[in-house]
């Protein structure tokens, strides 16, 4: 496995797509689908798709040897509700995807442009949030996790101020939850930081 670099600036990675056809890439495409953003050596992804045979999981990655790497893991899994692309993430989901078509958006340890200055720069910013709020169905979630204390903040402060965001827990989702920059994380001894948000496309005042 060549080395490659953890960090790509994905302001360098622009190639625009086309809409996806979600029946012809899942088999058994059944309405559902999760999509796991900048999923690195795919350690969540494919613990994911294999214990949820019934959810449809799409995984975009800025970094070809990753994506490659994962393709053949998927294969030897024999796992077959899974789609897998190469590209920018923002531009895939704004490209690629139905407004109102994800139930579930995973972005684990998603970037290191811990400076307001790079704010431009990472996955998670104001321009991903305004795609969250398109591209997510009424009751679709957001799963964020960081070891970057900073970062952190940032996302969570902004997404509760978000009026279409509500904070919620997942006790479930979390007692099975891995990935390898979380494990990379406990090792060094950092705290990781999580938060799950669920979508709603009426603000509470609207619904008065
Ligand atoms: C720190 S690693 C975390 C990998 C994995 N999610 C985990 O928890 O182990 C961040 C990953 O996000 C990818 N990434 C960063 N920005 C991206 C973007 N805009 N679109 C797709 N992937 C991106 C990087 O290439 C890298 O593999």
């Amino acid at each position: 496995m060549p080395r490659v670099r953890t960090h790509s600036n994905p302001f360098h990675y622009y190639e625009r797509q086309s809409k996806l056809d979600l029946t012809s890439v899942f088999p058994r495409f059944n309405g559902t689908l999760d999509v796991d953003i900048g999923f690195g050596r795919g350690v969540f992804f494919r613990h994911y798709a294999a214990r949820y045979p019934d959810r449809n999981v799409m995984g975009v990655e800025i970094r070809k040897p990753m994506v490659e790497l994962l393709k053949e893991r998927c294969q030897e899994m024999e796992l077959t509700n899974v789609h897998l692309i190469h590209g920018n993430g923002h531009i895939c989901l704004e490209d690629m995807l139905e407004d109102r078509s994800i139930d579930r958006i995973f972005a684990f340890h998603p970037d290191p442009w811990m400076k307001k200055s790079h704010h431009k720069r990472r996955l998670i910013n104001h321009k991903f949030i305004d795609l969250m709020t398109q591209k997510l169905k009424s009751g679709g979630r957001l799963y964020i996790t960081t070891d970057v204390e900073v970062l952190f903040r940032d996302i969570h402060e902004t997404l509760l101020s978000h009026p279409q965001f509500s904070e919620i827990t997942d006790d479930d989702f979390w007692f099975n939850y891995t990935s390898h920059w979380t494990e990379f994380s406990q090792q060094e001894s950092r705290t990781v930081y999580r938060c799950v948000f669920e979508f709603t496309t009426s603000t509470a005042s609207e619904s008065l």
